[in-house]
């Protein structure tokens, strides 16, 4: 994601296509290898309830730990990966395949340029992404469902052959339309500001993990921001009779709540979106400054 071998300034030195996917999808899990426990003991947190008011974050992870032993902070892990290996790999690779291209032949993209290449990375991402986000969902919610209605996928894999037998393939993409247009304005957002941020911050910073996280830690915000209205709007439809549109919800909500009401939980939501946006940034750098010191 730009200045890549400063060195050889006539000819920058760029990371293969195929490199970038495989980066890509190496960040995206390594950041959600440390997203996910501290996701999972957070909910596990929210489920106690009031009981819950005087757990401690470490007596709840001791608890887990006694209970479930460590892997228990992993559960639905496999699916979570493989998103990232599907999703994160398409959307991230793109993106950089994309911004390399046009650096290389039309010089630097301008912002409006980047939010394109974010709005289409996203399409592809999530396109791919689908089948595993699907069993995610699946799989996480399989828990909370009675015996004898529950699914019992053993892994990921296992649920996608499943699906595929029982239900036919085309269930692997219900629901696409919604999560492709969702991860178009969420990448639009995330990889447009980030790609800006960066570019934006490096005069006044040194190129390394501090000018990453900053550039990182507004790309979160502002992706908070773009999608908190989408995300309230998709709520409220679902819980609104049927047949209710977007527009209407949309013009409801401002009506009585006022236009600030689309943007309600945003710290929280920041809170959620920030850390997995900052880690995955952080080692996306750092995987592609390795790969250019291990091959230059
Ligand atoms: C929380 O701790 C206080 C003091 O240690 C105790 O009096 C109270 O009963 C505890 N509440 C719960 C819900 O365990
Ligand atoms: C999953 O296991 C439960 C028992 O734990 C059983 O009642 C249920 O029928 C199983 N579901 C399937 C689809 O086999």
């Amino acid at each position: 994601m730009g200045d890549k071998g400063k060195k050889e300034a006539a000819k920058p030195r760029t990371i293969p296509k195929y490199m970038n996917f495989i980066i890509g999808g190496t960040a995206g899990m390594m950041g959600i290898s440390v997203v996910q426990p501290a996701d999972l003991l957070k909910t596990r947190m929210q489920l106690l309830g009031p009981a819950g008011k005087n757990a401690s974050f470490v007596g709840v992870a001791k608890e887990i730990v006694r209970k479930e032993g460590i892997l228990g902070f992993y559960v639905g892990l496999s699916a979570a990966l493989l998103r990232q290996a599907t999703y994160g790999t398409g959307r991230l690779g793109c993106f950089n395949a994309m911004f390399d291209w046009h650096k290389a032949n039309r010089g630097v993209p301008n912002f409006p340029t980047k939010i394109a290449m974010g709005v289409v990375s996203g399409a592809f991402g999530a396109w791919i992404g689908t089948p595993a986000e699907v069993a995610l969902i699946r799989m996480t919610a399989d828990g909370r469902l009675p015996p004898e209605m529950r699914r019992n996928y053993t892994n990921v894999f296992n649920a996608l052959i499943r699906i595929t037998r029982e239900e036919g393939i085309t269930t692997l993409w219900r629901g696409a339309g919604a999560t492709v247009s969702r991860a178009m304005v969420v990448n639009g957002a995330q990889l447009g500001s980030y790609s800006q941020a960066r570019e934006m911050l490096l005069p006044y910073m040194y190129d390394g993990l501090p000018l990453h996280a900053a550039a990182a830690m507004i790309a979160g915000f502002v992706t908070t921001v773009a999608s908190l209205p989408v995300d309230i709007v998709k709520t409220r439809v679902q819980n609104a009779e049927k047949g209710t549109s977007q527009v209407q919800v949309l013009r409801s909500v401002i009506q009585k709540e006022g236009v600030f009401a689309l943007w309600s939980g945003m710290w929280p939501t920041y809170a959620k979106i920030g850390p997995m946006t900052i880690l995955t940034f952080v080692f996306l750098e750092q995987l592609n400054k390795l790969y250019l010191q291990v091959t230059s």
